[in-house]
């Protein structure tokens, strides 16, 4: 199988790039195709002819994105419609990337791919525009929608809890948002086995279990050692940001799981990501 891995330089995209061996992965990023132009787009599949585009590449500065919305939608939403006709065009499979943040938060209970999307933000609504190309414009598709993604390629919330870490005592960490910390490498391996399967439609892929990002930053910092570290939790509005988050967005297992699919819990992910930042000289 030829896979083309569009975001290739990102946090997910390396990932992908180091693990999936036995295919043809061709990697791509901004420099071969900027998506926001249909004829780069249209120039590098046309060359490649890939079996499955992967696309992660994305704007994913979520607090940005309320500060230059043009931007937000020019890559995720217009970017991706590029990507999903230029699949189209050459006969490729499309696997698109999306987000838990398409999601409002007010549900009691995980999300299903069934559920209506309702963006409490400016990049939750660009990506929602992104999956709605990818349905127009790219019938051979699979949508995964995926939420708080940890990996050593990026610069990730556990990487910033660590770095705090290293000059603050004490750190302060929302307690009111709830979701699934979703190790990159796992993602990863949950692509290629949907890939494989020939998945179609929209699929959420998560780790399993469920935390606060104050639960997630104690775990971080309790698996790597550094219990002396004492952690505050605050409220979503003692720690007001430009964008409003979900303060819910843990999506349901239902869909992968059909596909015969399961991801271990999170935290079982967490030593090997620490293994990961150590080998990287991210970590002492
Ligand atoms: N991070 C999370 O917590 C999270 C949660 C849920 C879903 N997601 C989704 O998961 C996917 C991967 O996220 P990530 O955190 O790995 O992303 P990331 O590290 O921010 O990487 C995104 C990549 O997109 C590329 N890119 C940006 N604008 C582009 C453009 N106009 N044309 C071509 N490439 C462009 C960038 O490439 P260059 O470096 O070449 O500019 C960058 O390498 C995204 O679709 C994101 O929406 C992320």
């Amino acid at each position: 199988m030829r896979l083309l891995v569009m975001g290739a330089r990102g946090m997910l995209g390396t990932d992908i790039l180091q693990d999936w061996k036995s295919d043809e992965v061709i990697p791509a990023d901004s420099t071969e195709a900027d998506i926001r132009d249909l004829e780069q787009v249209r120039s590098l599949v046309s060359k490649v002819r890939p079996d499955w585009i992967v696309l992660t590449a994305a704007y994913t500065d979520v607090d940005g994105s309320e500060k230059n919305p043009d931007l937000a939608f020019a890559v995720n939403g217009k970017g991706t419609e590029n990507v999903a006709r230029a699949a189209a065009e050459f006969g490729s499979r499309l696997f698109y990337v999306s987000t838990d943040y398409v999601f409002d938060g007010t549900s009691t209970r995980p999300y299903e791919t069934s559920d209506p999307v309702h963006p409490l933000n400016v990049y939750g609504a660009s990506k929602a525009a992104g999956e709605k190309a990818v349905q127009s414009f790219a019938h051979e598709s699979c949508i995964g929608r995926t939420s708080w993604l940890f990996g050593a390629a990026g610069s990730s919330f556990p990487e910033k809890i660590l770095r705090a870490s290293e000059s603050r005592p004490e750190l302060t960490v929302v307690s009111d948002q709830v979701g699934s910390p979703t190790f990159t490498r796992d993602l990863a391996s949950a692509i290629l086995q949907l890939i494989r399967g020939e998945a179609r439609g929209l699929v959420h892929i998560t780790n399993t279990g469920i935390c606060s990002w104050f639960e997630f930053a104690k775990e971080i910092l309790h698996q790597a050692g550094r219990n002396s570290i004492s952690v505050r939790p605050v409220t979503t509005a003692e720690f007001p940001r430009p964008a409003r988050r979900p303060a819910y967005s843990v999506l349901s297992p239902a869909s992968l799981t059909r596909c015969g699919i399961t991801v271990r819990h999170w935290k079982e992910a967490v030593p090997i990501y620490l293994q990961d930042l150590r080998c990287m000289g991210k970590l002492s």
